[in-house]
Formats: C-alpha cells, sequence, structure tokens
C-alpha cells in the first residue's frame, strides 16, 4: 500500500507494507552515503538488514528514552557526519521509535542546512504518528521539543512485522494515538478496537490511522488550527507526565488516561474505558489533582483565564473549545 502525503516540501510517499524492510533499496536512492540514527533497543538484525541495502553507511547507535532528544546527542551525530564527509546529497534514516525519528529528523533538517531523510519507523506509535507530519525536535532540560523544526521525509517506509519484537506494554501505549484518531475523525477505526482481538485487526488499524494523520496534516500543516485537534486527552496527558516525572507511565498511556479525563459523553466513556482495560492500560491514577492542574497551566496552549482544549462529544468529530481555568480544574478532579 502506498500513501501519498502532500506538504509545503512536496509530496512524499508512506510504503504500508508487510516485509518493506527486506526491500527499502526498491523505495530509496541509495547511489549516495547513509547515516542510519538508530537507538540501543532496536533489534540488531534490523539495522544489519538496513546496512546490508546501502552501499557506504555509517551509523550512530544512541541510548534508548528520551535523554536521547539532547543537544548533545544531536551534535554528536552532526560532527559523526563531519567527521565522514557527508556532503548535502547524502542521506540520514531513523530506525526507531519517535524518539529516533525525532533526534534523525532534526539532524537532517539543520545538516548543511537540510538534507534527505527518510523515516523506518519501528514502534506502533512512530508508525501511526511521529514519523507523519514533518514535526522534528529536540528537548532542551525538561522542556520537550523545544528546538525543532519542520522538516517532511523523502519516504516513510512501514513494516508491521518489526512489531513482533516490541515489548506488550509499548505496543498498547502506542495504539492510544491511533484510538484517538479514531474519536476524533474516524468512528469506524475506534470500532475495530472494539471488535475480536485487535491484533488481527493491527494492519487495518495502522493503514486507518495514517489516513487520519494525512488528511489533518495536509490541511493544516504548520498546527495553525485544524492539526490542534491532535492533541486530543494531551492538556491533562501531558500534566500526568511532568506529575510522574516520565518514569511511572508512557506517553500514550497517560493521553489514555487523559481522554478518560476530559471526555463528558459518559457513553463514549466507558466504551474508551473498555478499550483500555482491554490493553491492559490504565484509565485513572493517583496523582494529586492540584499538582495536576498547575503542570496543565505551564502547557503552552495557555493564555492567562483560559485554555483551549479538544473536545470529542459524537465519536468522529473533534472541536476546539476554549474553557475557563475554574472549568479545567473540575476536570481534573
Ligand atoms: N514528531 C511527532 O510528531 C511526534 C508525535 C508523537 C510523539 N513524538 C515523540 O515520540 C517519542 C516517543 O516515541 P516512541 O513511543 O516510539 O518511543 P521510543 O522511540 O522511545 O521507543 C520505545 C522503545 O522501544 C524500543 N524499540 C523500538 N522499536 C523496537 C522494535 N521494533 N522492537 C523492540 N524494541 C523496539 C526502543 O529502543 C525504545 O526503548 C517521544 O519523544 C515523543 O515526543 C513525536
Ligand atoms: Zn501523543
Amino acid at each position: 500500500m502506498i500513501i501519498d502525503v502532500n506538504s509545503s516540501q512536496g509530496t512524499y510517499q508512506i510504503i504500508l507494507k508487510r516485509g518493506s524492510l527486506n526491500d527499502i533499496k526498491k523505495y530509496c536512492d541509495f547511489n549516495r552515503k547513509v547515516m542510519i540514527i538508530t537507538d540501543e533497543g532496536v533489534p540488531k538484525k534490523y539495522l544489519e538488514t538496513v546496512k546490508s541495502q546501502c552501499k557506504l553507511s555509517n551509523e550512530v547507535i544512541v541510548k534508548q528514552g528520551e535523554s536521547s532528544k539532547s543537544i548533545k546527542t544531536y551534535e554528536y551525530c552532526l560532527k559523526e557526519m563531519l567527521n565522514n564527509n557527508f556532503n548535502r546529497n547524502d542521506l540520514v534514516i531513523a530506525l526507531g521509535g519517535g524518539v529516533v525519528g525525532d533526534l534523525a529528523g532534526f539532524v537532517a533538517s539543520t545538516y548543511m542546512r537540510g538534507i534527505d531523510f527518510v523515516n523506518i519507523p519501528t514502534t506502533t506509535l512512530s508508525q501511526i504518528d511521529s514519523s507523519i507530519g514533518g514535526k522534528v525536535a529536540i528537548n532542551i532540560n525538561d522542556y520537550k521539543n523545544s528546538v525543532g523544526s519542520f522538516w517532511q521525509p523523502k519516504k516513510v517506509i512501514i513494516d508491521l512485522n518489526v512489531l513482533d519484537t516490541l515489548s506488550e506494554r509499548h505496543y498498547n501505549e502506542g495504539l492510544v494515538e491511533a484510538i484517538k484518531h479514531g474519536l476524533i475523525r474516524d468512528p469506524k477505526s475506534f470500532e475495530l478496537f472494539e471488535q475480536g482481538n485487535i491484533k488481527d485487526n493491527i494492519d487495518e488499524i495502522i493503514y486507518r490511522s495514517l489516513l487520519v494523520k494525512k488528511d489533518v496534516v495536509e490541511k493544516d500543516e504548520k498546527e495553525m488550527g485544524l492539526r490542534k485537534i491532535l492533541n486530543f486527552g494531551h492538556t491533562i496527558g501531558h500534566a500526568y507526565e511532568s506529575y510522574y516525572g516520565l518514569k511511572d507511565y508512557y506517553h500514550g498511556e497517560c493521553v489514555g488516561m487523559g481522554m478518560m479525563k476530559i471526555l463528558k459523553n459518559e457513553d463514549i466513556k466507558e466504551r474508551l474505558k473498555k478499550i483500555l482495560l482491554k490493553l491492559n492500560l490504565p484509565i485513572e491514577n493517583d496523582a494529586s489533582p492540584d499538582k495536576v492542574y498547575e503542570y496543565a497551566l505551564k502547557d503552552k496552549k495557555t493564555n492567562k483565564n483560559s485554555i483551549t482544549i479538544v473536545e470529542v462529544n459524537e465519536i468522529g468529530k473533534a472541536e476546539l473549545k476554549d474553557i475557563s481555568l475554574e472549568e479545567l480544574k473540575e476536570l481534573i478532579i
């Protein structure tokens, strides 16, 4: 399956095909140097498969986890490229989850004022969400994604077979973004989570989820309006992430609990709860509401006495709404 995504930097293709990792040279121009950026947790066999298809490649294997989205690691990648004489016509490949994708994409966007970038996402979250839309970034201290750019990939190669090695917990938490895509824009996709075994429907779930993300980012590439609906569940979700210091819960888990808090429609809430439980994901936590509220206020979407949130009152329809800080507090409690 090939999905075209239009952007101001040109149209790129998402190749969604089981086994495509063995075939990437069919989709990429490898008559040049290739820098592969991956992390220690991504099984080595995937790196070997990519390397075996390149003529000339180098690799940087960073530590796993959010700490690799740092200035230090970014600088290290750039120096490796300079030391190995990469020029403007060469290529950067991200092989890994959202951490590697965001880091490698930012490296590609700035090296010699920008060079080609191919993303090979290997987690559910990165296949569904972070590899599409061109947002690339690193963190400064605790300020997540505070330095970044919009840099569209030349290709996104999604091989669902690589998900076989992902831990059950990462696999499931990443799917929360697909549940979110269903809630904001695609009722059929939401229903797929309710029917039978989720893994049996995974090909269709990821395909439909990609179509939602494509549609939204094509209509609003730079997040001037519509793209904000992708933040559904994230205002309170990010506050949970800050509260727990990115330790006890993963991003998707926090977004799931954030969606549970923000939903007002009891029927939708009950349906979401069943899906989260089916995926062994948390539906609530023991965070102090007052502290969570404080963290939510630090969220960048706050302006004085109100905050913009995303509401879903009917599955498939999302609306941006300004609510008072008092209303936000009531939602959190
Ligand atoms: N750019 C965007 O639009 C966007 C959107 C959402 C999230 N993000 C970013 O994505 C990041 C989170 O991404 P993530 O959830 O993919 O986490 P991650 O990149 O940390 O990957 C999770 C873990 O899985 C391991 N792993 C990756 N692929 C594997 C595989 N196939 N088999 C076994 N293990 C594997 C990794 O080593 C890592 O330890 C965050 O930094 C977030 O800010 C970016
Ligand atoms: Zn998210």
